[in-house]
């Protein structure tokens, strides 16, 4: 359909001004109309295109929400890859970095780029010829997930590049890699919470937590429901040049693109800059509207940036100061015993509930019977509680001036208090374990958690939660079971709605159809993790003949002991295991088999999966230990080919200390990069076949 001029015109100005309004409002926190004003003139946007379907842009305002939900993530390769920053926790080694920078660019003084290490999830944004295409998660650094349309709702996340004064629109190349992070503010993270609370939800533990359930979200309209933010920091890839000397130069090109950055960013100089810097961010932290985990020092000038170049996975010219872990005080109320998977009986404090690190604290893991006697631990005692990133909280130390008088030396228990069963310390373990076996329901519980986990039969919508409510309810007692599950016996539970209860039938009936390593794992093998299980379903290639092997056999396997060879061999000799398996056979549960004898072609598999033969590596830098000739010897041992320059059909750069300009192009290509560690554990599993 022809669009008249003058539609097309006025279509082109309700974009640029609703634009305008968007970023006055969610990027520099200053509107300029009411929004009621803001409404109509959106609405009027939103009729034209409905009318003249062919005047919606891909970067138009009202083109932020709507699509339809996934069902999975594509995945994208990093063309730079996300590398992580070194840390440093007190003066003395923020002084320690900057002498490594000095000396490394062999200059007095240097001036620094400084801003807060906000505590959301890195990601990457792609725009081509200023048009947003891509938005991935950083995922391990070389390859995240693609959450374009997640990101798209994201109101601070800029559609389209622009400078207010748009003379500067050839400022910005054919296509720039923005970094940032995505938050979400305290504020809107209490409201969320509030929300779910009204409405009997589950509460998120943090705005970490909260912004990366949000980003992950299959389903876009979700993710737009959820106040997310996003701060640019940075920029990774680019075709063509760009115009900036200097990081702080970058942020203001990144405000001047419609970005938010933190607002704290700033230049100082040398390392008394740097502390003053975290001193007073240190004390404004509380008061910041978004969480924070440290400050981050960046050396301003991008040439002297590029000198120094990178170690391993972190950039020399940078670093994270953190702030130190929180500690406070509180008492032990009590010590439960948890059952895991594989009966192992670990104690657990039971705290008064404290608020520490952004979270309530209640409970903390005691490790075993040892680590209790060596810390001292009694209930009733005031204790210390660390908390530091996501990580568990734990008991530091016993604030023994406050030991009331009537405590008892804690002893573990004889029997587990799940099934009653006799509890064993094995010689060589630290370690109690009930003895009972599948039959204890604790352990069944856990094995149960354990099969339908991400990473073995991948059972999606099946959370702790549930897997608990299902066998607490007797409805499931084995993994089997779970196949037997129908629409009916599900909508019972309780907050299970129809529409959730057949989301998970299909997840269930989806996971079926799995491979044969995941079904190994998912059986929850004592010491066999994901590794051994690859290992076992490449050597064997059918289960069968994995159920039949004995020792012997088993330990022609790489990595695979006397002991792990015993775990798998009274693992399928036990009657109960062998009738589970049979039943998961029959419900349907199926993999592809391969003929598996040790021969070459499983030999081939194995360096395919292990990647050094075939694969073409780069040398750079001097590496801890090898010499070059040694480690070029080792690869083309285990048929890796070794060349002198990085090109796009280089798989690894291997680097070691001062690396040369074959790093930098290995950045530049996104390349892999290893260090010597790295190299010796990859040859090391290709050897070992
Ligand atoms: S710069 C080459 N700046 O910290 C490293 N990172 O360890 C480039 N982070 O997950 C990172 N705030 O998402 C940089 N102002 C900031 C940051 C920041 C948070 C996160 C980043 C990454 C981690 C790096």
């Amino acid at each position: 359909m022809d669009v008249p001029d003058s539609i097309r015109e006025r279509a082109g100005v309700l974009r640029e001004t609703v634009r305008q309004h968007n970023y006055q409002y969610h990027v520099l926190d200053k509107p300029v109309i009411a929004d009621a004003e803001y409404d109509i003139l959106f609405r009027e946007l939103q009729r034209l295109e409905e009318n003249y379907p062919s005047l919606i842009t891909s970067d138009s305002p009202t083109q932020r929400i709507g699509a339809a939900p996934l069902k999975e993530f594509a995945h994208v390769t990093h063309r730079v890859p996300m590398l992580s920053l070194g840390n440093v926790f007190d003066d003395a080694e923020t002084e320690a970095f900057d002498r490594r920078v000095r000396e490394g660019l062999g200059t007095e003084r240097v001036e620094y780029a400084v801003e807060p290490k906000f505590d959301g999830l890195a990601v990457s944004l792609h725009y081509r010829e200023g048009i947003l295409v891509t938005g991935a998660t950083r995922g391990d650094g070389y390859t995240g997930e693609d959450v374009t349309l997640n990101l798209r709702t994201i109101q601070s996340v800029p559609l389209k590049l622009w400078h207010g004064d748009s003379s500067h629109v050839e400022c910005i190349p054919a296509f720039l890699e923005v970094r940032g992070e995505v938050l979400m503010l305290k504020t809107d993270f209490e409201q969320l919470n509030r929300y779910q609370r009204d409405r009997n939800e589950k509460e998120f533990v943090n705005p970490r937590n909260a912004a990366a359930g949000s980003l992950r979200q299959l389903d876009p309209r979700i993710s737009a429901t959820r106040k997310l933010g996003f701060f640019a920091y940075g920029i990774g890839a680019y075709e063509g040049s760009i115009m900036q000397t200097s990081h702080h130069d970058v942020m203001v090109f990144l405000a001047s693109c419609g970005f938010q950055v933190a607002p704290e960013h700033r230049v100082v100089t040398g390392s008394d800059g740097l502390k003053n810097y975290y001193q007073e961010i240190a004390i404004r932290r509380d008061g910041l509207p978004y969480d924070i985990d440290g400050v981050v020092y960046k050396v301003n000038d991008l040439a002297q940036q590029q000198m120094l170049g990178y170690v391993s996975r972190a950039p020399r010219f940078a670093v994270a100061h953190k702030f130190p872990a929180q500690e406070m005080e509180t008492r032990l109320l009590g010590i439960d015993i948890q059952v895991g998977r594989t009966g192992v009986l670990t104690p657990v404090a039971r705290l008064h509930p404290l608020f520490v690190g952004g979270v309530t604290v209640t409970s903390a893991t005691l490790h075993n019977e040892d680590e209790i006697r060596r810390k001292q631990v009694r209930v009733g005692d005031s204790v210390i509680v660390r908390r530091a990133g996501d990580v568990i909280p734990e008991i530091v130390a016993v604030v023994m001036e406050k030991r009331p008088a009537d405590t008892h030396e804690f002893v573990m228990p004889a029997h587990c208090p799940a099934c009653g069963a006799s509890a064993q310390r094995l010689p060589d373990e630290a370690v109690l374990r009930c003895t009972a076996g599948l039959s204890c329901p604790a352990q069944r519980k856990q094995a149960l958690l354990h099969f339908v986990s991400r990473r073995a039969m991948n059972m999606e919508g099946l959370g702790d939660k549930l897997a608990e409510q299902l066998v607490d309810s007797g409805v499931v007692s084995t993994p089997a079971d779970l196949f037997l599950l129908d629409q009916e016996t599900l909508s019972g539970l309780e907050r299970m709605a129809e529409k959730s209860a057949g989301n998970l039938i299909r997840a269930i009936t989806k996971s079926k159809k799995t491979t044969l390593a995941r079904f190994i794992y998912s059986l929850g093998i004592r010491n066999v993790g994901e590794t051994t299980a690859r290992d076992l379903a490449l050597f064997y290639g059918s289960l069968d003949r994995l159920m039949a092997a004995d020792s012997d056999s088993l330990l022609q396997i790489p990595d695979v002991g006397p002991v792990v060879a015993r775990s798998i061999t009274s693992f399928f000799s036990n009657e109960y295991n062998q009738a589970v398996i049979a039943r998961l056979r029959d419900a349907g549960v199926c993999w592809e088999e391969t003929a598996g004898k040790v021969d070459a072609a499983d030999v081939a598999g194995r360096v395919e999966i292990h990647a050094v033969g075939g694969k073409v590596f780069v040398l750079t830098g001097i590496l801890p230990t090898l010499t070059r000739d040694e480690a070029r010897e080792k690869i083309q041992a285990l048929g890796g080919k070794v060349t002198n320059s990085v090109s796009s059909h280089t798989d690894f750069v291997v680097a070691g200390a001062d690396p040369g300009s074959k790093y930098t192009k290995a950045v530049e290509l996104g390349i892999r990069i290893l260090d010597e560690a790295d190299l010796l554990s990859l040859l090391q599993v290709s050897h070992s076949i």
